[in-house]
C-alpha cells in the first residue's frame, strides 16, 4: 500500500461567475476542490494549511477512519477548528472500501465551495463490473453569492428566504442558463467515444437539494454508491441524496452527436411560488459527429426529459431498488441478521425555541420564536468550548460544565401520527397558516455504545417535517438499509418488509418525505461520530446527534492517543 500525500491550502479568491466577482473559500484555488485519489488499503496524508479567516475543518465523508476518529475532521465534535494561519495533518487509511466518497469542510456552511472528490480503485485494479473505458468525477454543487458563515448563522435560527443558491454548477461550471451577455457558453463537456464505457462518479455536495441526474439518449447502469458495491440495474434517471454518491456506467451508444446531462434539484412538493427551478446541464460530446448530422450543434444538444421537480416517488422507488453486492461477502451481514443490542426509534422534525432563552413566548411566526428541527424533540447543541471526543477522551465537560444529554430511546412525546384529514397538518400554503411548533430544547445529546453492539435504528419523519425528505449521514460506520416507507413505521408489520438478504451498504440514507427508513450497523469504530441530516439548514437548525463508541477489550479495539498537532480548544 502507498501513502497518498497532498497539501491543501485553504484560502479566499475572487471567482467570476453569473457576471459577478465573488469571494470564496476554497483548497488551492480549486472549485470544487483537488481530487484525492487512492487504491484501497492506502494511507492518505493531508497537510491543511489555513489561510483563510475562517477555522476550518476538513471532513472525509464516508472514509470509515477506523480507529482514527481524530481525523475524522467533525468541528466541534472530533476536533475543535485549524485556526486561521495555523495547520493540521489530517492521517487515515482507506481500507476495506472501493468506490466513491468526497471531503467537504465540516463548519457553518463553507462546504458549498470547500469540497472534492475520493476516488478509491480497487486494490486487485479490477472491478465487479466490465471495466470502464475512462472514469470521469460528476460533481453536483451550488454557487452562493452570500457569505455562507452568515447563511449558516439564519440557519440555525430559523433560516432566511432569501438564503438560496444562485446557480448550480456540474464540476463547478454553471452551465449557459446563468450566462450574462457576450461569454461564452460555459458548461461541463465529457468527449465521448463510440462504443466506450464511462463511469460517471455521481457526488451530490449541495447545501439544499437532491438532485435528479440523466444523460439524454442514453441508459445508466447503477454500480454503486457511497463507496460500496451495488447488484447493477439499468434506469434512465439517477436520483442522488445530498450528501450521498452514486457510481453509475454509461456506454456511448447513441448516433454521434451532442447530449445534454442535465441535474435538477428535487424541491419540497408545496406550490410556493419562491421555490425556483434549480437545473444544471452538461454536455456528452461524441467524437466525429457527421456533417449533416441533425441537431448536433453547439447550442442545440438534445436535453433528457427531466422529472417533475416536486417528484419524491421517482427517488422512493430509485432508492428502493438499491441491493447490495458484497464479492466474497460481508462479515458484519451475519451479525447485524443475527441479533439487535439496541434499537432506536428516532423522531425528526421541526420545534420552535424562544429567542434569549425565555421559557415562554408567544409561538409560530412570532419575532420572539424562531424554528429549529430534532432529533426526538431535542435540537442539537453544537458545543462551544470543547470537541465531544477531546471531552470524552480527556474527561472534561462540555459546555462549560453543562455537558451533553442522551439521546432517548423514544422521544419524550410520541411522534403525531400523519393525518392527511387533519387540517392543522395539511402542509403549509402560500399565505396560509404555519403550523404551530411545540417548544424544543436545546442540547448536545449523544449516544453511548458497547464496542461491537448490533444497533438498529428507525428514523421517522413525523408531521412537522411535511415538505422535506431527510438525508441521514453517519460518520465513522457503513450501515445496512433493511427498509423504508411511507406514513408510519409500524414495528409489527414493517420488521417483514426488511431486506436481510442483500441490504445496500450506505453512510447516508434517504428517509423519504413523510415516511421512515430503518438501518442496522456495528458499532465496532471506537470513537464520537456525528449522526445527522446532510441538508446543510436541517443541520444548522438542530437535526442531530453524536453516537459515541466504547473502546473494545484490546489494543486494536481501543482509539489511540490524539496526533499531537490537533487543533487546541480554547477551553
Ligand atoms: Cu458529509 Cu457530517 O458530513
Amino acid at each position: 500500500a502507498a501513502v497518498v500525500e497532498h497539501t491543501f491550502v485553504v484560502n479566499q479568491v475572487r471567482m467570476r461567475h453569473l457576471c459577478n466577482d465573488t469571494l470564496v473559500t476554497v483548497v488551492n484555488g480549486q472549485f470544487p476542490g483537488p481530487a484525492l485519489e487512492a487504491t484501497e488499503g492506502d494511507t492518505v496524508v493531508v497537510h491543511l494549511v489555513n489561510q483563510s479567516p475562517y477555522g476550518i475543518t476538513i471532513h472525509w465523508h464516508g472514509v470509515k477512519q477506523r480507529l482514527t476518529c481524530w481525523a475524522d475532521g467533525a468541528g466541534m465534535i472530533t476536533q475543535c477548528p485549524i485556526q486561521p494561519n495555523t495547520t493540521f495533518t489530517y492521517r487515515f487509511d482507506v481500507t476495506g472500501q472501493e468506490g466513491t466518497l468526497w471531503w467537504h469542510s465540516h463548519v457553518s456552511a463553507l462546504r458549498a465551495t470547500l469540497h472534492g472528490i475520493i476516488v478509491i480503485r480497487p486494490r486487485s485494479g479490477s472491478y465487479p463490473f466490465p471495466k470502464p473505458d475512462v472514469e470521469v468525477p460528476v460533481i453536483i454543487g451550488e454557487w452562493w453569492q452570500r457569505d455562507l458563515v452568515k447563511v449558516d448563522k439564519n440557519f440555525s435560527i430559523g433560516g432566511s428566504f432569501d438564503d438560496n443558491p444562485a446557480a448550480i454548477a456540474i464540476n463547478g461550471k454553471l452551465g449557459d442558463l446563468y450566462n450574462c451577455s457576450g461569454v461564452a457558453e460555459d458548461n461541463f463537456v465529457l468527449d465521448v467515444e463510440p462504443g466506450k464505457t464511462y463511469m460517471l462518479r455521481l457526488v451530490n455536495a449541495a447545501l439544499f437539494s437532491e438532485y435528479y441526474f440523466k444523460v439524454a439518449g442514453h441508459k445508466l447502469t447503477v454500480v454503486g454508491a457511497d463507496a460500496n458495491y451495488l447488484k447493477p440495474f439499468t434506469t434512465d434517471v439517477v436520483a442522488v441524496a445530498a450528501g450521498e454518491t452514486i457510481d453509475v456506467l454509461m456506454v456511448a451508444d447513441a448516433p454521434p452527436c451532442r447530449y445534454y446531462m442535465a441535474a435538477l434539484a428535487n424541491q419540497p412538493p408545496v406550490p410556493d411560488p419562491q421555490i425556483p427551478v434549480f437545473v444544471s446541464r452538461g454536455v456528452v460530446q461524441y467524437s466525429n459527429i457527421p456533417k449533416d448530422a441533425k441537431n448536433c450543434t453547439e447550442k442545440s444538444p438534445l436535453m433528457p426529459v427531466m422529472p417533475d421537480q416536486h417528484d419524491t416517488i421517482t427517488t422512493f422507488y430509485f432508492h428502493g431498488n438499491l441491493t447490495g453486492l458484497q464479492p466474497g461477502g460481508n462479515p458484519l451481514l451475519p451479525q447485524v441478521r443475527g441479533r439487535v443490542d439496541e434499537h432506536l426509534f428516532l423522531t425528526l422534525g421541526k420545534g420552535s425555541m424562544c429567542t434569549n432563552n425565555k421559557t415562554s413566548c408567544k409561538r409560530g411566526g412570532n419575532p420572539e420564536s424562531f424554528e429549529v428541527a430534532y432529533i426526538n424533540n431535542v435540537s442539537f447543541h453544537l458545543p462551544d468550548t470543547t470537541a465531544v471526543l477531546q471531552a470524552r477522551y480527556y474527561g472534561g465537560k462540555l459546555n462549560g460544565g453543562r455537558g451533553a444529554v442522551p439521546v432517548q430511546d423514544l422521544p419524550s412525546r410520541p411522534p403525531r401520527a400523519f393525518n392527511f384529514t387533519d387540517p392543522a397538518l395539511i402542509p403549509v400554503v402560500p399565505g396560509g397558516k404555519m403550523e404551530e411548533l411545540e417548544p424544543t430544547r436545546k442540547a448536545t445529546m449523544t449516544r453511548r455504545f458497547a464496542y461491537n453492539a448490533t444497533v438498529e435504528v428507525v428514523f421517522q419523519s413525523t408531521a412537522t417535517m411535511q415538505s422535506d425528505s431527510n438525508p441521514m449521514h453517519l460518520h465513522g460506520h457503513d450501515f445496512f438499509v433493511l427498509a423504508q416507507g411511507h406514513g408510519n413505521y409500524d414495528a409489527a408489520r414493517d420488521v417483514r418488509s426488511y431486506n436481510l438478504v442483500d441490504p445496500p451498504m450506505k453512510n447516508t440514507v434517504q428517509v423519504p418525505r413523510l415516511g421512515w427508513a430503518a438501518i442496522r450497523f456495528v458499532a465496532d469504530n471506537p470513537g464520537a461520530w456525528f449522526l445527522h441530516c446532510h441538508f446543510e439548514f436541517h443541520m444548522a437548525m438542530g437535526m442531530a446527534a453524536v453516537f459515541e463508541v466504547d473502546n473494545g477489550p484490546t489494543l486494536e479495539t481501543t482509539l489511540p492517543p490524539p496526533p499531537s498537532d490537533l487543533p487546541k480548544c480554547t477551553r
